[in-house]
């Protein structure tokens, strides 16, 4: 059983790569279905043709309202029998209607151990805060801006002299590592949802992955 992807993006689209090179083995438990992009330029929609992934624009300009955005979505995402949406560097807020509506089916990446450093401008404040570790999260959405249970962190120290780039360039490379990894917990069905924390079953992270202590 090959669950079907919904890949949601806005712009370099990296992440949507380890996805594909992820789906690309054929013991992969999932497939992509679609990507969208709400920003025509993404570079990420020319991976996903490469890739032979049928792709989508939806301008956020075109739509009154952000409700008629995200039933755009719905209908897309549905026609084309999408099980889990990811979202991978969508710049957008979704809808609490949308959000709710595909609950448990929507996962995120973000750059920061989460619930530290929500929002924009991550690897800039990260370095101002001056904390020693920054890292990735995968989790599940829900309404609140970078919020909802946690399925992967991954670590990443921070070097005195990094800068956002070089620390972007490092949490990147984590968040690779990291997603395929959420998609295949979700996909095999190794993952238990209790309310709003989770359990995980079984074994085979990496070491450099961790789960969240409170899924034990
Ligand atoms: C990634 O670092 C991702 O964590 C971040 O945008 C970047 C997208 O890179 N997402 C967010 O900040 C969402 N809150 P990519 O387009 O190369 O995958």
């Amino acid at each position: 059983m090959s669950v079907a992807l919904g890949i949601l993006i806005s712009g370099h689209g990296s992440n949507l790569q380890a996805l594909i090179d992820a789906c690309s083995d054929d013991n992969f438990p999932a497939n992509i279905a679609i990507v969208i992009s709400n920003n025509f330029n993404a570079y990420g929609l020319k991976r996903a043709a490469k890739a032979n992934i049928p792709t989508k624009v939806v301008n956020h300009n075109c739509f009154g309202s952000r409700e008629q955005y995200d039933d755009k979505l719905a209908e897309i995402l549905e026609g084309a029998g999408v099980e889990l949406i990811c979202l991978a560097g969508f710049m957008r807020i979704l809808s609490k209607t949308f959000v709710d509506r595909w609950k448990n089916r929507i996962i995120n990446v973000h750059p920061s151990l989460l619930p530290a450093f929500k929002g924009l401008n991550v690897h800039q404040r990260v370095i101002d805060a001056g904390v020693r570790f920054s890292g990735c999260t995968i989790h599940y959405v829900r309404s609140e801006l970078d919020s909802g249970p946690i399925i992967v962190q991954s670590v990443v120290p921070v070097a005195f002299n990094d800068t956002p780039d070089t620390l972007s360039a490092k949490v990147l490379e984590t968040e690779h590592r990291c997603y395929p990894i959420a998609v295949r917990l979700i996909a095999e069905r190794r993952i238990n949802m209790h309310e709003e924390s989770l359990v995980i079953e079984g074994v085979g992270i990496p070491d450099h992955t961790m789960i969240n202590p409170n899924s034990f």
